[in-house]
């Protein structure tokens, strides 16, 4: 594992991927029977269907797909044959055992880290296919990734302007964009790479780029991210930011504001979001698929099961 030096912006109170131990697996939630009775009941509304398709350079496109009409337990092997991402998202409400049981493994890895305080979480359970990769990106919040099932690599970058432009991060936040950044394979030799195992959980320094590979094995992670009051302020004043040169402004870079200027911002923010100054750009998708067991990656025509 590589040490990085880079600085990063506003890493909070962890400065680096670190690996915690967690019991979630032993509780029996990653198990076929859990998971296929699971994908039953979850409500379709709260699916993400993801597949990524990867050029020579490493760049991503993405196609989205519905729930559509699989059982939970074909839905499950088209996962397992595929190479798709299923996020299920507010785990919070879906699968409160699991929550609860992640909120108590939560406060132990806080304890870890002085001045550390989540003040709003939510998380999403993802299941994807031996082969699936997600794209680099990052979150606008602070993240643990508790890793149940199957392996998967994880490559954590520096949170610097290099790695992480502020005006690819205003973009993201003001919701002008997905959450991809530009990426380029020359990153590869800053990455702090960590494999895991079920019973790891990652977490890694706030807003820090990051990307993942399956290692050849169906996996289930459930994905916690939280802000703090840190985080945001900061992305209040990214907003704000995003707002300021929509209309010509050359605000300054958030490093540069100390906490009252990044509250300030965070309270024009909450103004300018009710005023719904930066309209949402990330409309609705058109899906691309629905899962199918058999269909080349796990993804089926959408049209040919109605
Ligand atoms: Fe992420």
């Amino acid at each position: 594992m590589l040490q990085k030096t880079a600085p990063s912006r506003y890493t909070g109170p962890i400065a680096k991927g670190d690996v915690h131990p967690h019991t979630l697996v032993d509780r029996g939630f990653a198990s076929d029977e859990a998971l296929a009775a699971l994908l039953d009941r979850y409500p379709a509304e709260l699916f993400d269907i993801n597949l990524y398709d990867y050029d020579d350079d490493g760049q991503s496109r993405l196609r989205t797909g519905a729930r559509g009409r699989l059982s939970g337990a074909e839905l499950l092997e088209a996962i397992k044959q595929g190479r798709l991402w299923v996020n299920l998202r507010s785990v919070e409400q879906g699968w409160p055992e699991l929550w609860q049981a992640a909120m108590g493994e939560l406060a132990t890895i806080q304890a870890r880290y002085p001045g550390l305080k989540a003040v709003r979480n939510a998380g999403q359970l993802i299941l994807s296919s031996p082969k699936a990769r997600v794209p680099y990106h990052f979150d606008a919040a602070g993240v643990v990734l508790f890793h149940l099932r199957g392996r998967k690599r994880v490559f954590v970058y520096p949170g610097d302007e290099l790695h992480l432009p502020e005006i690819a991060m205003e973009q993201v936040v003001a919701r002008q964009t997905t959450e991809e950044v530009p990426y380029s394979r020359s990153f590869e030799a800053d990455a702090q790479v960590v494999d895991l195992e079920p019973g790891q959980a990652l977490t890694w320094p706030f807003y820090a780029p990051h990307r993942v590979e399956n290692l050849d094995r169906f996996c289930v992670s459930l994905s916690m991210d939280f802000q703090t009051w840190p985080t945001r302020f900061r992305n209040g004043a990214l907003y704000a930011n995003a707002v300021a040169r929509a209309r010509r402004h050359q605000p300054r870079s958030t490093d540069t504001l100390g906490t009252v200027g990044l509250a300030a911002r965070w309270a024009a923010s909450l103004a300018f979001r009710k005023l719904k100054l930066m309209p949402d750009q990330i409309a609705r998708f058109e899906r691309d698929f629905e899962p199918e067991v058999g269909a080349l990656d796990g993804a089926g025509s959408i049209n040919s099961r109605s």
